[in-house]
């Protein structure tokens, strides 16, 4: 069984649904910790009410300490709203997987995050979007992608609409990668990812 280190800056949806999933038995793996870099989120909320460790971290040695401590085998960011630094990355190589809230080569990078990547995809006018879970590399959503699903926008969608929409996808997604990880189904050969059924 894998150990999971889950990191969250806010709400924490996303990590509710890798606990639901952990829990109904479609993840073969446990989450050890869940670390915020705010003290406020209610992620960390969310994971104590399961009986997961959750604290509050803010430097980046502490939270790669953690991690280390904790045996961890994968590292997902959760809607982590810091850059990691390359001793962070070096640390996890090809162990951390992130979730971005758009199809990744479009509205990604630096400041697209949270509503500003749906106001942007739905200024730009594409009929599409949807979700990623990528690996995380040294720079700002350009790793290897492993997972996208699509949504549709449709022509009265305000930002708002269509994250709620994509949100949905993204709970999707991040779970499959995840048991797909844990089962040691995920090969990454350069950029290009395969998934073993
Ligand atoms: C998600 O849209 C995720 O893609 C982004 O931040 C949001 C976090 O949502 N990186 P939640 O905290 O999981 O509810």
């Amino acid at each position: 069984m894998k150990n999971i280190g889950v990191l969250v800056s806010g709400g924490g949806t996303n990590l509710q649904s890798v606990i639901d999933n952990i829990e109904s038995g479609k993840i073969n793996g446990q989450i050890k910790v869940v670390i915020s870099n705010k003290e406020s989120a209610y992620g960390l909320e969310r994971a104590r009410k399961h009986g997961i460790k959750a604290i509050y971290l803010n430097g980046e040695k502490e939270i790669i300490e953690e991690l280390k401590n904790n045996d961890v085998d994968l590292v997902v960011l959760a809607g982590f709203l810091k850059i990691l630094s390359h001793d962070f990355t070096r640390a996890f190589e090809n162990k951390i997987i992130n979730i971005h809230p758009s199809l990744i080569p479009s509205f990604c990078g630096k400041g697209y995050y949270g509503i500003k990547v749906h106001e942007a995809a739905i200024e730009y006018g594409v009929k599409v979007s949807g979700a990623t879970v990528h690996f995380v590399d040294e720079n700002t959503d350009t790793g290897a992608i492993i997972m996208q699903k699509t949504v549709n926008v449709l022509p009265d969608d305000s930002a708002q609409d269509l994250q709620k929409r994509v949100l949905c996808v993204e709970h999707e997604i991040l779970s499959q990668v995840i048991a797909k990880f844990c089962e040691d189904k995920i090969k990454l050969v350069g950029r290009r990812v395969y998934i073993e059924d």
